[in-house]
């Protein structure tokens, strides 16, 4: 049998402005360690906040994360949630990324509380099924991870 899938999605507020090269090599990094160690997810970057979800085994979402809260270019993270999975929601990406702008979020008038205009952890937190709905959905119509 497969060993039990996890997902772990968290917010995370940038330490400063992050140029597209520094985001480029977070997800080049990113997109390395996580596919030696078999985790899939989505990043996305929105009014100086991250919110990524990774998805994978248990010990590796944990040892993952372990890295990810150590590095100093972001600080503040929240876990919104960490749950046991059925299946992948993101079984083509090591990493998927996408930068959301004030245009992408203004599209979708419902979730505008959960903008402050970065993403606001105290209202992802209350309502991790909006969190993951909102990964998917702005990546939606990328074909890999990366820019788009
Ligand atoms: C917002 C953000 C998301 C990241 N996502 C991942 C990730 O999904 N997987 C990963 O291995 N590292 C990720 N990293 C990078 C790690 O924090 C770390 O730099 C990387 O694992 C390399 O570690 P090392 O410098 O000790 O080799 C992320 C960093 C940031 C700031």
């Amino acid at each position: 049998m497969d060993k039990a899938l996890f997902h772990l999605i968290y917010v995370s507020t940038a330490r400063e402005e992050l140029s597209v090269a520094e985001l480029d090599r977070i997800l080049e990094s990113a997109a390395k360690y996580n596919a030696i160690s078999g985790v899939t997810g989505v990043l996305l970057y929105a009014g100086g906040t991250f919110m990524q979800v990774l998805e994978g085994g248990e010990a590796e979402i944990d040892e993952t994360f372990a890295r990810i809260r150590e590095d100093p270019r972001h600080a503040s993270l929240i876990v919104i949630e960490r749950a046991p999975i059925a299946e992948r929601s993101f079984p083509q990406w090591s990493m998927g990324f996408r930068r959301v702008g004030a245009t992408e979020a203004a599209a979708h008038p419902a979730w505008a509380p959960f903008f402050d205009p970065g993403f606001c952890a105290r209202e992802l937190g209350a309502k991790p099924g909006v969190a993951l709905d909102m990964l998917k959905d702005f990546v939606r119509n990328q074909r890999e991870g990366r820019f788009g």
